[in-house]
């Protein structure tokens, strides 16, 4: 990883070394991508405000996540199919986040299992649930969550239906990969890809496969989503995860105030404001646009994480200066998996880290934990930030 510079470089060291379908799945929107770039062109209006002449020694990107000290305000979001960006790759990304000492989500539609990650790492990690029509089904996976001693449930809300991301489709994107004529070519032109997904724990979903009746047959996520996922949840099932779920319950994929309420009304522990990385809603706001008006009705009442279109240590801090107590990274570090395994997502969460230290310096400021609006200069219209009194 000796001539990484920054995530771009992991993107175009992921695009050589993994499959077409597999590349593209990470990196695609839904529809049009209006949403996808809307997060990432938003936050880079949001101007910060550069400070000198302040002692910056010392500093100190630490915070808390849900109530545990972190050295750093990220945590690594769910990715799908990460073990199909390098094999055993959803265990790699855990390992980089451990020895970073930040949260590592596993998502459900994971390829290692809840049992081999746990296994491998020995340490506790977030588990990201989709809820499905079996809830005989669900509470074994909350409870399997639960064995392996998971210290967060991360409820994704914005996912019933799944988006559509036209690659997928045009690249008959499936699980376990098909080998298809063309898949063939293409794997046979990425040897160590292959030899790491030969040899990795799982080749298919290991949450799944096994645990679901018909789940052999199901090669698509498009299908298996559009047969399995619960179209009918609302608000009242929030109490039933909650009984099967004691621990810390966090919702991913608030993106409007008054579901902010609903949230904080549920009972939830903590929100993350996301449009799931432009991949569902297109034509849905950026994330960051909408953070500002979500911390202010509800920053008092729950704790507020953000994601969506962070590429640097720069991102992390605007998003902080709007409000966030933390951010999750998604194709940040997929493709520093993608890029060279463990070593590769432990070079996206470095990445982050050394852009933010500096970020952080220049913006005066010594620790993170004291980041707030005055940290921006201009922001753009539309997220109807009010101007602190300095510009
Ligand atoms: C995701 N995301 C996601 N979210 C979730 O709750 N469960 C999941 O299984 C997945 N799977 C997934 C796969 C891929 C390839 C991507 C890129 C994203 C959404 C993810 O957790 C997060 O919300 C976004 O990735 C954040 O945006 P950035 O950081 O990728 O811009
Ligand atoms: C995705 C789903 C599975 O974004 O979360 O692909």
């Amino acid at each position: 990883m000796k001539n990484v510079a920054c995530i771009a470089d992991l993107h175009r060291l992921a695009s050589r070394k993994v499959p077409r379908a597999f590349f593209d799945y990470v990196c695609a929107g839904s529809y049009e991508e209006e949403t996808l770039r809307a997060n990432i062109d938003d936050l880079r209006k949001v101007k910060l405000r550069q400070r000198v002449l302040v002692d910056m020694s010392g500093r100190d990107l630490s915070t808390t996540i849900l109530g545990e000290k972190v050295p750093l305000p990220i945590a690594l979001a769910p990715v799908a199919l990460t073990g199909l960006q390098h094999g055993n790759g959803e265990i790699l990304a855990a390992q980089a986040a451990n020895d970073a000492g930040i949260p590592y989500t596993l998502s459900t539609m994971s390829i290692c299992s809840i049992e081999q990650v746990a296994e491998a790492t020995g340490k506790p990690f977030w588990f990201q649930l989709y809820m499905m029509r079996d809830r005989s089904f669900i509470a074994e996976l909350i409870g399997r969550a639960r064995a392996a001693n998971c210290s967060a449930l991360v409820l994704t809300v914005d996912l019933q239906v799944l988006g559509q991301r036209h690659c997928d489709v045009r690249n008959g994107l499936s699980v376990p990969p098909e080998f298809r004529l063309g898949n063939i070519l293409n794997m046979a032109t990425k040897p160590a890809w292959l030899l790491s997904v030969l040899k990795s724990k799982s080749r298919t979903f290991g949450n799944l496969a096994g645990h679901v009746k018909g789940m052999e047959d199901v090669k698509s996520l498009a299908q298996w989503t559009a047969t399995q996922f619960d179209q009918g949840l609302s608000w009242d099932d929030i109490a039933w995860v909650k009984s099967q779920w004691p621990g810390k319950l966090i919702l991913k994929g608030i993106l409007d105030v008054q579901d902010a309420r609903l949230a904080v009304k549920s009972g939830a522990d903590a929100i993350v404001v996301s449009n799931h990385g432009g991949r569902q809603l297109d034509g849905a706001a950026s994330s960051i646009s909408i953070l500002p008006d979500i911390v202010d009705a509800v920053g008092s009442e729950i704790e507020i994480m953000f994601d969506g279109g962070i590429r640097t240590g720069m991102d992390v801090m605007r998003a902080l200066a709007l409000g966030a107590k933390s951010c999750l990274v998604g194709r940040p570090y997929a493709w520093g998996v993608g890029a060279g395994g463990k070593a590769g997502a432990a070079k996206a969460i470095d990445i982050l880290a050394k852009e933010l230290d500096v970020t952080l310096a220049l913006c005066g400021y010594k620790r993170v934990a004291d980041i707030n609006r005055e940290a921006v200069a201009v922001a753009t219209s539309a997220m109807k930030v009010t101007a602190p009194a300095h510009c």
